[in-house]
């Protein structure tokens, strides 16, 4: 029997889900398919709604014949029922168990399928299973191919890359939708889920809250925070949250669109795992680095903390993309990005000569911007300063320069078109 082995959080399950999982079905030939929600801790739920509702609305779309057709697709609670962290290895070896004579087809979404090696027990996942995933590009399909061959050199892994047109759906960007339309009347529409699953959330109002639900995990953070930081740094934290909020308020003052409890919670969390060990929670999360992240130890915490925080505390996207850009930046930083990571020098807590310049240049920023365009232009030229500053002292210092600090810094500098003043940066910080 080809047994199938479909698995994420469904929080909600939305038609990206259920389109891969039919492909998957179809096109690896299964006899029958598993779709495995995954067990989040009670403490850990965060934004994710809870496991009875999440199951329910698998059962309304997978018990559902107008939608899967004959193909035999059952819900298993095999993690569900399991304590501690759910590992793939560890319910593959249940699934083989329990079906000795299968064949398991793993599906991944193809970003995962580049850091199989690095999962728990990679290597065993990989020689265990046929992996499944789907190529949305055409050059993405060469890349997995070479993975693919990779795999087969080293595992005898079976691979199967089925093509797939972009349907590009999140379910954060399925929640948000949802908490707007709670604030109003509760409905909302949205062709991105079946209408049954619509309906069980909007009868459960579920998702609604999102916004209370940020201000109680606000109070949660804050409340562990002093386990994991020193007292030093934590008081480096705290100066940064204020920082940020101080920019929030300023910001949605002038007309921006930001949740102030965002900000403070990617502030509060962006140093989260400053020390904790780096290796195995590359490990734990199955990390993939980049030569540069491998080389630059000190800012490796970014990428980690927004892993940690996001399975810890369920955080969305917007959060976890500030905490991870908040040491070297990013191309195109989202604004609360630009927030942490000018808040995270700036903090006034900060003794260093620079860090203190750039605090006036902020609170300058603060006081005479007369509109909104006019304060994100001048965050930008801030952020592009702090930028060229920190390359300058690790060219100075002898320290590594990691290549997303040289980026970004080149993508602030243009970002405004030919502006003068930003272009001059160029000048004043590279030769
Ligand atoms: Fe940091
Ligand atoms: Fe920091």
């Amino acid at each position: 029997m080809n047994l199938g082995i479909f698995g994420g959080t469904f929080n909600p399950i939305h038609m990206g889900h259920i389109r891969a999982s039919l492909r998957f079905y179809d096109k690896a030939g299964l006899d029958r398919l598993l779709v495995i929600p995954d067990r989040i801790p009670p403490h850990k739920e965060g934004f994710v709604a809870r496991s009875e509702d999440r199951l329910a609305m698998l059962h309304l779309v997978y018990g559902d014949r107008s939608i899967v057709g004959d193909r035999s697709i059952e819900i298993s609670e095999v993690e569900l029922r399991r304590e501690g962290k759910s590992y793939t290895v560890v319910t593959l070896r249940e699934l083989s168990r329990q079906y000795p004579d299968a064949r398991l087809f793993l599906y991944t979404g193809s970003d995962m399928f580049y850091t199989l090696e690095s999962w728990r027990e990679g290597a065993e996942i990989l020689r265990m299973c046929t992996v499944f995933t789907l190529a949305r590009e055409e050059n993405e399909r060469e890349r997995l191919l070479e993975y693919a061959e990779l795999y087969r050199e080293k595992y005898g892994t079976e691979c199967i890359i089925a093509e797939d047109e972009p349907l590009v759906v999140s379910s954060t960007e399925i929640r948000g939708i949802i908490a707007e339309s709670g604030k109003k009347n509760g409905n909302f529409t949205n062709n991105l889920l079946t209408d049954t699953v619509k309906e069980y959330i909007m009868k459960n109002r579920l998702y609604t809250d999102g916004e209370n639900n940020l201000g109680e995990l606000v109070g949660r953070v804050k409340c562990d925070l002093p386990g994991y930081l020193g007292e030093k740094r934590l008081s480096h934290v705290l100066a940064v949250t204020e920082t940020a909020e101080l920019l929030a308020d300023f910001l949605i003052g002038k007309g921006a669109e930001l949740c102030r409890e965002r900000v403070t919670l990617a502030a509060l969390l962006h140093d989260i795992t400053k020390y904790m060990n780096q290796t195995e929670l590359c490990d734990e999360y199955g990390i993939m680095l980049s030569e540069d992240d491998a080389l630059s130890l000190p800012t490796l915490h970014a990428l980690t903390g927004a892993y940690f925080a996001r399975s810890r505390y369920g955080i969305d996207d917007e959060i976890f993309d500030a905490v991870k850009n908040h040491s070297v930046g990013a191309e195109n930083m989202a604004l609360t990005d630009k927030i942490i990571f000018i808040s995270d020098y700036c903090e006034a807590t900060r003794t260093y000569e620079e860090c203190k310049k750039s605090r006036e240049m902020m609170l300058r920023i603060i006081s005479e911007a007369k509109s909104l365009d006019g304060a994100l232009y001048g965050l930008d030229y801030l952020a592009a300063d702090i930028l060229g500053k920190t390359l300058c002292h690790l060219r100075e210092s002898g320290g590594f320069i990691h290549g997303g600090t040289m980026r970004s810094f080149r993508y602030l500098v243009s970002s405004h078109g030919e502006d003068a003043e930003l272009s001059a940066l160029y000048g004043k910080y590279i030769k």
